[in-house]
């Protein structure tokens, strides 16, 4: 089977391509610009360099090699960059994600796309997949239409969506757990959310999970996330407890007290039996994905 990869370059689908190659799919990774995937050699994977924003180039590419599934993970992640630049967000997030629709829809191409917990308003500790979705910033705004979309164009379709995704980085930026590491190595003070609650995702479940929907074709929509429910602050905590370094250069703060160009939704755990019971999805404690992030 055949599988198109957005944002093969990003955090999540480095470990994405990774995970299928490891179950012999054939992977055609895309990204802005050049590889920086560590694949090249390998047989079954191939590179293409796809802006898709571009609609004529995502055609293009899928046209030549008619995938038969796409999994839509590229996107403009910052929920801060996108509240400064809109028009690029919207560009990126909601009309990339109309051209993968369309290209996917041409070729009758079973669709996963990763979307997100920002799609809610942040007033439930576990968040079901039939929820309302009500953004509170415009990240969660792209998302959302993005998801619309995807059901709007597509008749095979699963939207994945996922909170706080943690793990080793392999390329590009890191993520919570690095960041708080990195800083408090450098002895400097770091200010952290108590006041929102999240089920962080390590990154390999989701990896995981995704492959599993491919190959059960699971269609709808999914929520993709870990069992502890914790606040960033606690997080951070527990990775300076494990990696013994100075927990108090960690600074604990508020919505209220700590502003950020985009508001964050508070509580937004979520609520995975469906994808335990559909998926066997069966993630790890978080305790266990801080070792293996530092391992
Ligand atoms: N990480 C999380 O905590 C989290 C939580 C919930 C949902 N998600 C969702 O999960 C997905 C993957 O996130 P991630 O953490 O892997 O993000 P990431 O590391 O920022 O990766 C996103 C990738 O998308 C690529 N991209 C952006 N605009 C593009 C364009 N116009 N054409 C082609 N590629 C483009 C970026 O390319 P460049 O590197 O070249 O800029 C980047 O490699 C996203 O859809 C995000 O919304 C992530």
């Amino acid at each position: 089977m055949k599988v198109l990869i957005t944002g093969a370059n990003g955090f999540v689908g480095h470990y994405l391509v990774s995970k299928l190659l490891e179950k012999n799919f054939f992977v055609i990774a895309t990204g802005k610009g050049e590889c920086r995937l560590p694949f090249l050699d390998i047989n079954n994977f191939t590179y293409r360099s796809l802006d898709f924003t571009n609609k004529e180039q995502i055609q293009s590419i899928v046209a030549q090699t008619l995938p038969d599934v796409i999994v839509h993970a590229g996107a403009i992640g910052s929920p801060d960059f996108c509240e400064l630049n809109k028009k690029s967000a919207f560009e990126v997030n909601v009309g990339g994600t109309e051209n993968i629709a369309k290209a996917a829809k041409s070729i009758n191409a079973f669709v996963v796309f990763v979307s997100t917990d920002f799609i809610f308003s942040g007033t439930k500790m576990k968040y079901h997949e039939e929820d309302e979705a009500a953004p509170v910033n415009y990240y969660g705004e792209t998302k959302m239409l993005a998801e619309n979309i995807i059901q709007q164009y597509c008749e095979n379709f699963t939207i994945v969506r996922t909170i706080l995704v943690y793990g080793k980085p392999l390329s590009g930026r890191g993520n919570i757990l690095t960041v708080v590491k990195d800083k408090l190595l450098k002895g400097e003070h770091y200010n952290v959310f108590e006041d929102q609650m999240r089920t962080p995702t390590y990154v390999e479940d989701l990896a995981a999970a995704i492959v599993t929907i491919i190959q059960k074709k699971a269609k709808g929509i999914y929520h993709i996330g870990g069992t502890d429910l914790l606040s960033p602050y606690q997080m951070a905590c527990k990775v300076a407890e494990y990696l013994k370094l100075d927990a108090s250069l960690l600074i604990p703060v508020t919505r209220d007290s700590f502003t950020q160009p985009a508001l964050r939704p508070l509580l937004t755990g979520f609520d995975i039996s469906k994808a335990k019971r559909a998926l066997d999805f069966m993630p790890i404690s978080f305790e266990e994905g801080l070792r293996k992030t530092f391992s």
